[in-house]
């Protein structure tokens, strides 16, 4: 494909990742969480581009969008492409619709030339990544794949509103849910396209890596309980105060992640009560975010922080709670369709590196069904998860010519197999 037709494609990339990044929940940042009235949108904005495209559309019962191009043949197997459309909260713009926009810009080139491939084309828009809503990521990709939980069903956001509810709410049946498994046994894999979300593409100069391996994860919630009373006429001394014995815990998992070479851990939220400032906070939840490329180092730092957590308790007067709401292993990428999106980026004139994602993504679940693929792009300074993130159009159009790269390899071998 010339050039100026990816560029051209990659602008339009652009161009509607800005109308994308305009659909929020909240007034002056972007906030799209699991079956808002801001995913909706989205939705209908996806699915009016996917249509426009010439694909078939179809919303399963939690929001994901699958659109179809047909291959060139009726019995041929399916290549799945996408990322997610939710965001976390006074997001980026590019952190999973990037994904979205770059597979339907790769089924546009094609359904532009009029070709077809030995292998039909899906592309996914998964309609919880992020679990900012419900605090246990990949709610969509779960459904996909087959793997999701129906207590999840159970979980009750900040308004007390179940994901059954917000499911029923947006028109969807949580009975049905089953249903929407995407049986793997046609598919000839999953490739996703996101920024790296860190700094290494940006340090070795190059504009795509490709994917070795996903971080696994624990996502916890830990509860400190004490004892509220008066900040006037409590002694210091007496003080069961719920809050300190959160800030020490905090330090604590700090300085932990610092002294071991590879553990990432995060303290993302801390809920205060009663919240007033002249009382004693009694009780504290905060949420806590473990990561490591080995699932049994990550395992194991979560254990020494919970009897750090204990230790805090027991030394305050304070009662910790250690709740995991979602862990997800480390997994590899599938080293064959991998191989062959290094190939697809070293046919465009580029090293094909490898490097690890810290970051979670959908790919990691639909391992489960399917070999995975992932495709990084740079980022300006690694930033994500903040209004900041940016990807340049000269780096989206090579990410592009990459992905057409890839198809075009994937349908060589799908000719050339028995
Ligand atoms: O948190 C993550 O790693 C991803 O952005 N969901
Ligand atoms: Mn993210
Ligand atoms: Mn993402």
């Amino acid at each position: 494909m010339a050039p100026e037709a990816t560029a051209t494609a990659a602008a339009r990339v652009m161009a509607r990742l800005a109308v994308l990044g305009g659909i929020s929940e909240e007034a002056g940042r972007l906030t799209r969480p699991v079956l808002s009235e801001a995913m909706r949108r989205a939705n209908a904005v996806v699915v009016d581009w996917m249509r426009a495209a010439g694909m078939a559309v179809r919303q399963d019962n939690i929001g994901n969008l699958l659109g179809r191009y047909p291959a060139a043949r009726p019995a041929a197997r399916t290549l799945l492409l996408g990322s997610h459309l939710d965001t976390v909260r006074d997001a980026g713009r590019f952190d999973g619709p990037l994904g979205v926009l770059i597979g339907l810009a790769a089924v546009e080139v094609l359904a532009g030339q009029g070709t077809h491939l030995p292998f039909a084309v899906e592309v996914l828009a998964f309609a919880d990544e992020e679990g900012l809503r419900y605090h246990s990521a990949y709610l969509g990709s779960k459904v996909v794949a087959g793997r999701f939980d129906p207590s999840d069903l159970d979980l009750v956001d900040a308004d007390g509103i179940t994901l059954a509810a917000a499911i029923r709410a947006a028109g969807g049946d949580p009975g049905a849910l089953p249903g929407d498994r995407r049986a793997g046994d046609d598919l000839l894999g999953y490739c996703e396209v996101h920024i790296e979300q860190g700094p290494v593409l940006e340090a070795r100069d190059l504009p795509v890596g490709v994917v070795s391996a996903i971080a696994g994860q624990s996502r916890v919630e830990v509860t400190f309980a004490g004892q509220a009373g008066h900040a006037g006429t409590v002694p210091m001394a007496g003080r069961q105060d719920a809050l300190c014995a959160a800030a020490a815990f905090i330090l604590a998992v700090e300085a932990r992640a610092r002294q071991q070479a590879g553990l990432v851990a995060t303290v993302g939220q801390v809920a205060v009560q009663p919240g007033a400032s002249n009382v004693i906070p009694g009780q504290v939840v905060l949420s806590l975010d473990v990561r490591h490329a080995e699932d049994a180092r990550r395992r194991a730092a979560c254990r020494l922080l919970a009897a750090q957590a204990a230790r805090i308790g027991r030394a305050r007067g304070v009662t910790p709670t250690w709740r995991v709401l979602q862990e997800s292993p480390a997994v590899a990428c599938a080293p064959a369709l991998s191989g062959v999106l290094a190939d697809a980026v070293a046919a465009r004139g580029y090293p094909p590196l490898y490097l690890p994602s810290g970051a979670g993504h959908d790919a990691v679940v639909m391992a489960g069904i399917t070999p995975v693929a992932v495709l990084f792009v740079r980022c300006r300074g690694g930033l994500s998860h903040q209004p900041a993130e940016s990807a340049s159009p000269d780096d989206v159009a090579v990410a592009l010519a990459v992905l057409l790269a890839f198809l075009q390899l994937l349908a060589g071998q799908e000719t050339a197999a028995p």
